[in-house]
Order: structure tokens, then C-alpha cells, then sequence
């Protein structure tokens, strides 16, 4: 992308936030932001995403995210992505459902009713996921492709599946060839070092 380009449409995005730190990227022509959205610093944004807030609802965008192509976040009272935290592609998060219990009015009709989501630091949400009202993902946590995510999901765990269930945590009681594979790449690539600074 060209330089003046990407100048542009830093500067056209960045001014939809209700809070923006430093460094953070646009790497698309169409990003939606409706109510209040924070962004943390260095985040990058990919084409396409839509993020909305309700009136008197948050979502709040730690620093070093990264939100890819045709997330959706919609938020009725509170989202939270914490730092480092990743969202692939087609990604959803909602805080919200409508009321469907109780009355057989139309979904148009009826209330909506939120509890807040977090999506914990540095954890994984893979392509096409749907988190749910209510949910917290854990620190460090993994989610796999397309799995809908209704409960809790502790640190560092892997999870996935509609509904998402547990598959295996990311250090303790690995199969042996995962624990292999791990210690061949490691070996081979070495883990990149941290180049930002916070
Ligand atoms: C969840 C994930 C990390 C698991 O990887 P893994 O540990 O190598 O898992 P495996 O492929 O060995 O599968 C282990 C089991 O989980 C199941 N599984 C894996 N991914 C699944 C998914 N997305 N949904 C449902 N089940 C899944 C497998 O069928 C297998 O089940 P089995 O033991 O009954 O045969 C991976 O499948 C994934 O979804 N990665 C995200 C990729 C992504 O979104 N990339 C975007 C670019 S940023």
C-alpha cells in the first residue's frame, strides 16, 4: 500500500474512535465504528471490520490486537479484547441476544439483554468464530476454526466445536507428538522476540 494512502486512511479511521492509541494500523479501505470504541496502541485493523457499541456500551481494544478482515464486534453494554489478543477472520463477538423466552412475539418486538465478554490477553479466536453473551476467554486461550463459544474458557486452553468443548491445553498433558513437534520447531525456529514496547 502506498505510503500516502495508508496516511489517509489512518487518519480518516483513526478519528472514528472514542479513544485511540499510538501506532495502530488500517490495513482496509472499510472500517464501520459506531459508538464508543477504544484502541489500545499499535492494533491493526483489517478491511471490512465493523465495530458497534449501543448507546452506553463499550468495546474496548487493548493494545497490540489484531482485529482481521470482516470481524464483527457488537457490543450492548460491555466487550473487552484484551492486549495482544487476536481475531481472525469473520470472527464474531456479541455481548447480546434477543429476549426469545416467554413471549412468542417477533425478535423485532422483544427486548435485547447483554452480558459483558472478554477476550483475554493474548488469546487466539480462530477464523469465523462466534463468542457469546456472557463469555470470557482466558489469558492465552485458543479457539478453533468456526466453533461457537458459550461457556468460559480457562487460560491457555484450546477449545473448539459448536458448542465449543475443550480440546487439550496448550502446555500441560500433550500428546507425544505434539510435544515432538513443539520441540523440533522451537529448536529449529526459536521463538520470535518481542519487538514493541508497550
Ligand atoms: C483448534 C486448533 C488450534 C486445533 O489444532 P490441533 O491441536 O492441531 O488439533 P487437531 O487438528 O489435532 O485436532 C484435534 C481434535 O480436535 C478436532 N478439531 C480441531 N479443530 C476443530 C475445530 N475448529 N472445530 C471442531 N473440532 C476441531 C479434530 O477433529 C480432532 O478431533 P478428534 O481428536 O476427535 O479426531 C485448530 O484446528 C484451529 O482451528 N486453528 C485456528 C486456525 C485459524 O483460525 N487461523 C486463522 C489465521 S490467524
Amino acid at each position: 500500500m502506498k505510503a500516502i494512502t495508508r496516511q489517509w486512511r489512518n487518519f480518516v479511521h483513526s478519528r472514528k474512535f472514542a479513544k485511540i492509541g499510538k501506532g495502530c494500523r488500517f490495513l482496509g479501505r472499510d472500517l464501520t465504528v459506531e459508538g464508543h470504541v477504544e484502541l489500545g496502541d499499535f492494533v491493526r485493523v483489517r478491511d471490512d471490520v465493523k465495530l458497534r457499541a449501543s448507546e452506553g456500551a463499550k468495546i474496548v481494544i487493548g493494545s497490540r490486537c489484531l482485529i482481521s478482515w470482516n470481524v464483527i464486534i457488537e457490543a450492548g453494554e460491555l466487550i473487552e479484547v484484551h492486549d495482544m489478543a487476536g481475531l481472525a477472520e469473520y470472527v464474531r463477538v456479541r455481548d447480546g441476544t434477543h429476549l426469545i423466552y416467554g413471549t412468542d412475539a417477533n425478535w423485532r418486538y422483544v427486548p435485547n439483554y447483554y452480558t459483558p465478554v472478554i477476550i483475554g490477553e493474548g488469546a487466539w479466536v480462530g477464523s469465523g468464530a462466534y463468542v457469546s453473551k456472557g463469555v470470557k476467554v482466558g489469558k492465552g486461550a485458543v479457539i478453533g476454526v468456526g466453533s461457537m463459544v458459550t461457556k468460559d474458557v480457562p487460560d491457555f486452553e484450546v477449545w473448539a466445536g459448536s458448542p465449543a468443548r475443550f480440546l487439550r491445553h496448550r502446555l500441560h498433558d500433550l500428546p507425544e507428538e505434539l510435544q515432538k513437534l513443539s520441540e523440533e520447531l522451537i529448536s529449529k525456529y526459536g521463538i520470535k522476540q518481542d519487538r514493541r514496547e508497550f
